[in-house]
């Protein structure tokens, strides 16, 4: 496959400043490398677009857990392809692998790098192995089981409920019997969260009459559990609608990944103390071990249609970066992914 093949990647060009923009990256190709022993090829099919991945995008963020991206480099992500080339024992041709790579056609992967090799069910779309049975399927499933531990008739409020992990958590807590409340930026998105996810209210939360009366009219009773991917002023304001004994799920902070300034803590913790109430935090790579009884759990309630599998989908990696700045206007329903085209 190397030689004269070429293989396109997204490289960053500058550091955002607050929202992403088009300019900060650039589409180049460069040619590919022969493969070294140890290695295998994948021939991305489709490139997962994760708010997250915004945060390392920031000069100097390297926090341990993932290194700060550099520029020049290409953008880190997560990808979904099959291995056309393999010098590696483990990885076979037409093996379907995810793992964390760039976003690129073209990945030379050794396997050490958060890598699942997938077995695609026939019934299922491949990209949903990104999305509702990716990483992202999976956030709300362990976020929502093991820290919002959701009992039936509960009120479960969830911010982004639109989005990608948004739109599988609001879906799970109304399978687990939740009574559940979307958080949304229009009216249109909180139509499409009723109409298409079943969920019992939504709130759009730039509304004039403002969120905090908004809660008031949609939780009357207050909130059990919050699910939030959005932190910043939205988390402080239901803050003050806990419930006793609610359990709020840190699972983002997607308003404050573009801060250039340290962002003010939530002002209302005291409600934790009045209200006996749990915050906790949570990565989804801590649960890689149980991914498979996950996915198999989460594919059964796919095909029965108790789960609706929302995505957004664009076609080819010089779209890439024009997919991802939509998601931080609010742009996207769903999880967004980019399917990639075969390479020249
Ligand atoms: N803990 C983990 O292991 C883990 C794993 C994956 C993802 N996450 C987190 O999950 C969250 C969602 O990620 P995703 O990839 O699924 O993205 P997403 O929800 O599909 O897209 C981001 C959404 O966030 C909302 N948004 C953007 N800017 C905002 C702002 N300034 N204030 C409020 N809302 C804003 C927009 O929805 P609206 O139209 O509703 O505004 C947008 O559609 C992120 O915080 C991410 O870091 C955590």
């Amino acid at each position: 496959m190397q030689g004269a093949v070429r293989n396109r990647q997204v490289i960053l060009r500058a550091h955002p400043h607050g929202q992403p923009r088009e300019s900060d990256f650039d589409c180049v190709a460069s040619p590919l490398r022969s493969l070294e022993l140890g290695e295998f090829l994948l021939r991305n099919r489709y490139l997962s677009l994760d708010a997250g991945f915004r945060q390392w995008m920031n000069e100097g963020s390297g926090d341990g857990y993932l290194p700060a991206m550099q520029l020049g480099q290409p953008v880190m992500g997560l990808v979904l392809g099959e291995v056309v080339e393999s010098r590696h024992p483990d990885y076979s041709i037409g093996d379907v692998v995810m793992c964390r790579s760039r976003w690129e056609e073209l990945t030379i992967a050794d396997g050490a790098d958060y890598v699942s090799v997938i077995q695609p069910d026939p019934e299922v779309p491949l990209s949903c192995y990104l999305g509702i049975l990716g990483p992202t399927g999976l956030t709300a499933y362990f976020g929502l089981r093991d820290i919002g531990k959701v009992r039936r008739g509960e009120t479960v409020l969830i911010s982004a409920a639109a989005g990608a992990v948004g739109s599988v958590a609001a879906q799970l807590a109304r399978i687990q019997g939740g009574r559940v409340v979307g958080m949304t930026s229009s009216g249109e998105k909180c139509r499409w969260l009723r109409d298409a996810l079943g969920v019992d209210a939504a709130i759009d939360y730039r509304a004039a009459g403002g969120l905090d009366a908004a809660l008031r009219e949609h939780c009357p009773g207050g909130v059990d559990v919050y699910f939030d991917n959005v932190g910043g002023e939205i988390l402080d304001t239901v803050m003050a609608h806990l419930r006793e004994r609610a359990r709020v799920v840190l699972c983002g902070a997607v308003s404050t990944y573009g801060a250039t300034a340290p962002v003010p803590g939530p002002r209302n913790m005291f409600k934790l103390i009045t209200q006996r109430a749990t915050m906790a935090g949570f990565m989804v790579t801590d649960y890689v071990g149980e991914y498979p009884q996950a996915i198999e759990q989460m594919t059964a309630w796919l095909k029965s249609g108790q789960l609706a599998n929302a995505e957004d989908v664009v076609l080819g990696i010089e779209n890439t970066a024009a997919a991802f700045c939509r998601m931080f206007a609010s742009g996207n329903r769903g999880k967004s992914v980019v399917r990639l085209q075969e390479p020249a």
